[in-house]
């Protein structure tokens, strides 16, 4: 096992073809001890300013991930001539582009040219997370590199969207590796975080064409959220995924759903199939749901993960080196 991580870092890596599976433990020990530490007391002083930032940073950990593997390519800007991932569309309320550039700054300071974006990316939405819970929530292994292209057309074919059905997610996380099992734990993340009106206001108001409500939505829950989102063409009011407690990781996201309350399609057609309604049911108790997170985060934060001398170590999150 060490030889053969050994020969992939030395050979391999060398020659940049060791990708995924080679992220490994405290990958700063020795090049920037402090790294992890300025990360997490960065990352700890913006989320005590701003509670929402927990499932901002989540989010486009995940959105960074399934674009071209965790890379950092969410946070590269748009340029003259290329329309990068965070101006696509599924880009909608991503936030927090200005705490990553704010953390690795920090970390520059200390050693320069050293920590990728995609390994900061990975360790702040971990330590954002944890902050309401004093302890890391789960290991983040690292040694990823930085990718060198962002595309919005990949973010659109890339994405899975609100409007997706049990087939089309299960084939979207297994274009990247991961499980129904994943798919399911996964999803728990909407316990925190809000969502579009305009992401969902079809269920309410227009599910078929016919002017009718989504018959597997709660009816109570229905009416509650047509109190929030008026019409079909409202894009900007927002509301809570998981009512009274989005911003507090738990396990609330799966009775809700059980109760026909997720909030998304793609929330609802979890229960469209025995099987992931099942596992449904098992993450209704908090401290599986911890475990199994903490699990499925693991190997969604290695999906097609650029190491050894594959991709850079950017200066800037935003902008690739020059
Ligand atoms: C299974 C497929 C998924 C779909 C279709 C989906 C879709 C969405 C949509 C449409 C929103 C609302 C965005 C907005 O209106 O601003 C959202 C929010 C969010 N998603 Fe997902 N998501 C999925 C999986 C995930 C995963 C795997 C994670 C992380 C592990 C995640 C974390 C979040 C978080 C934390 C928010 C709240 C963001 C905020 O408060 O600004 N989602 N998701
Ligand atoms: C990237 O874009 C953001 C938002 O427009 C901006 O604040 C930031 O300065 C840009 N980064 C660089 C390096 O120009
Ligand atoms: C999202 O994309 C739109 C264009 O589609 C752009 O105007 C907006 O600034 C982007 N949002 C962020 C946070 O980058
Ligand atoms: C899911 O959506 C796809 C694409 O629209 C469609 O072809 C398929 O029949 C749908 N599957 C189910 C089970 O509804
Ligand atoms: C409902 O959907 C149908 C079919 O797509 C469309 O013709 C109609 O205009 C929609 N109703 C509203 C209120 O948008
Ligand atoms: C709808 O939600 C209410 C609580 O708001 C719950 O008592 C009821 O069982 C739910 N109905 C269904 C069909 O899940």
């Amino acid at each position: 096992m060490k030889i053969s991580i050994l020969l992939c870092v030395v050979l391999l890596g060398f020659l940049g073809v060791c990708q995924g599976g080679s992220l490994r433990k405290k990958f700063y020990r020795d090049s920037c001890p402090q790294a992890e530490d300025i990360i997490k007391t960065k990352t700890q002083q913006h989320v005590s300013a701003n509670p929402d930032l927990p499932a901002k940073l989540l989010r486009m950990h995940f959105h960074d991930c399934f674009v071209r593997g965790c890379d950092a390519s969410v946070l590269l800007n748009s340029t003259a001539s290329n329309t990068a991932e965070r101006d696509a569309i599924p880009n909608l309320s991503l936030a927090g582009f200005d705490v990553i550039d704010d953390i690795k700054s920090a970390v520059e300071a200390k050693c320069s040219k050293t920590v990728s974006c995609a390994d900061i990316l990975a360790l702040a939405a971990r330590d954002a997370v944890s902050v309401q819970f004093n302890k890391p929530m789960w290991e983040v292994l690292t040694g990823r590199r930085d990718g060198t292209v962002s595309n919005s057309n990949e973010a659109l074919a890339n994405i899975p969207a609100p409007f997706f059905n049990f087939t089309q997610l299960k084939e979207s996380f297994a274009g990247k590796g991961l499980t129904l099992h994943d798919l399911v734990v996964l999803s728990g993340a909407h316990t925190i975080g809000i969502g579009h009106c305009n992401l969902f206001s079809n269920r309410l108001y227009n599910f078929t064409g016919k002017g009718d409500q989504d018959p597997s939505l709660n009816t109570t829950y229905a009416e509650f959220l047509k109190t929030k989102c008026q019409s079909l063409s409202d894009t900007t009011t927002t509301v809570e995924m998981d009512p009274g407690s989005s911003t507090k990781f738990d396990s609330d996201y799966y009775p809700n759903l059980l109760q026909n309350k997720g909030l998304f399609q793609s929330d609802a057609a979890l229960l469209t199939q025995e099987q992931s309604e099942d596992i449904a049911k098992e993450l209704v108790d908090q401290n599986k749901f911890f475990t199994e997170f903490a699990q499925s985060m693991k190997r969604m934060g290695a999906i097609e993960v650029l190491t050894g001398s594959a991709g850079e170590i950017r200066n800037k999150c935003s902008v690739v080196n020059s």
